[in-house]
């Protein structure tokens, strides 16, 4: 198979951790007999302090004409003052969102069994283990409405749209995803508070019923979601849920499995194409010091070779290499290690 990857490494940590994916994928080519040629791309500040702007259109357009993005992360301190729009996670990450028609992020969380002592929760708590997968609706919502201050500056609007489309096809995804999982949906949502999730209810449980009646499905409060998640985490299975809800949850998420470090992520477009990055931001105070934890990007080419390529032996052996990896003992610094990202990416590398 031949593949275009689209590589924008971004800031921080971003070119390191990248840099070990890469190795990565080029040893799954190898040992599987595919070509993927990386286009390289600059974003985010590091493509503002190049051209003066965040997103330039000849990165825009290599994602566009690639069959995947790979990236790393974007933002930090030095690009803090640019004003909102031209910042490098609303130019760059929200526009890439919006301008590939990513709307459904999945965020997989669990806890790799060599790394349950990482868990801050309790064995009791974590119980077999825990795993789940935020599906989140990325294109919509508070994110995307309109955000306007008044002329006197004193007060603020930021305006939180829904249709009714916009929240069949996530449903849609998430209720697929059930499918391979333990065929379980909780709905979170305020709709004791507000319009669009009341409409997204009403939404959710039709599709339900007329296409995906076999899987289980509930509704929950995200304020009890929140709890639920450190109290009884593995009652989830696929939490379904809108823009700025999933962002919360899903860093909630990453931190009762250990580490956040080790969180991959995908962002999707319905005919599969898609963009996978790690969880974690730029991590700025660490950044150049060689001493990231490069999973949660590897793992996120992983889930590229999955569900963009439908290369499922190929993304079970990266996974796997991981996972032993881990039982092999190696750990970055955030795992409570020594091992450099580097070594970590080699490691895996070795393992493939
Ligand atoms: C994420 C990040 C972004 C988001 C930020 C950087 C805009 O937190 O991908 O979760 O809020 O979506
Ligand atoms: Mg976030």
């Amino acid at each position: 198979m031949k593949k275009k990857i689209a590589v924008i490494a971004g800031d921080g940590i971003g070119p390191e951790i990248v840099g070990e994916a890469v190795k990565v994928l080029t040893k799954i080519a190898g040992r599987f007999g595919h070509e993927f040629l990386f286009d390289e791309k600059l974003v985010g500040g590091a493509a503002y302090d190049v051209f003066g702007d965040c997103l330039p259109e000849d990165t825009l357009a290599a994602c566009q004409s690639a069959d995947a993005v790979l990236l790393g992360a974007v933002g930090g301190p030095k690009w803090d003052s640019l004003p909102g729009p031209q910042r490098p996670e609303k130019r760059a990450l929200l526009t890439l969102r919006k301008e590939l028609g990513l709307f459904a992020n999945l965020r997989p969380a669990k806890v790799w069994s060599p790394l349950r002592g990482a868990s801050p929760l309790k064995d009791e708590i974590v119980g077999d283990g825990i795993d789940l997968l935020v599906v989140r609706e990325l294109t919509g919502g508070v994110y995307f409405g309109e955000h306007t201050r008044s002329e006197d500056g004193l007060s603020a609007l930021d305006k939180m749209p829904y249709s009714t489309m916009e929240i069949e096809r996530i449903a849609r995804v998430a209720f697929e995803s059930a499918r391979q999982r333990s065929n379980r949906v909780t709905c979170v949502d305020k709709a004791n508070v507000l319009e669009t999730s009341r409409l997204w209810r009403e939404v959710v449980q039709r599709v339900h019923d007329d296409e995906y009646a076999q899987t289980e499905l509930d509704f929950m409060y995200v304020d009890n979601a929140a709890m639920q998640l450190v109290r009884a985490p593995s009652r989830f299975d696929v939490i379904l849920t809108e823009n700025m809800f999933g962002d919360i949850l899903s860093d909630e998420a990453s931190q009762i499995t250990g580490s956040i470090g080790m969180l991959p992520s995908s962002s999707l477009r319905a005919d599969g194409f898609g963009m996978y990055e790690p969880i974690h931001g730029s991590a700025p105070d660490i950044a150049g010091k060689g001493i990231a934890n490069p999973l949660a990007t590897i793992l996120s080419a992983a889930m590229m070779l999955r569900h963009s390529f439908r290369l499922d032996a190929e993304a079970d052996a990266i996974e796997a290499a991981v996972g032993r990896v881990l039982a092999g003992g190696m750990r970055t610094m955030d795992l409570g290690g020594n091992a450099s990202c580097m070594e970590m990416g080699a490691a895996v590398v070795d393992a493939i």
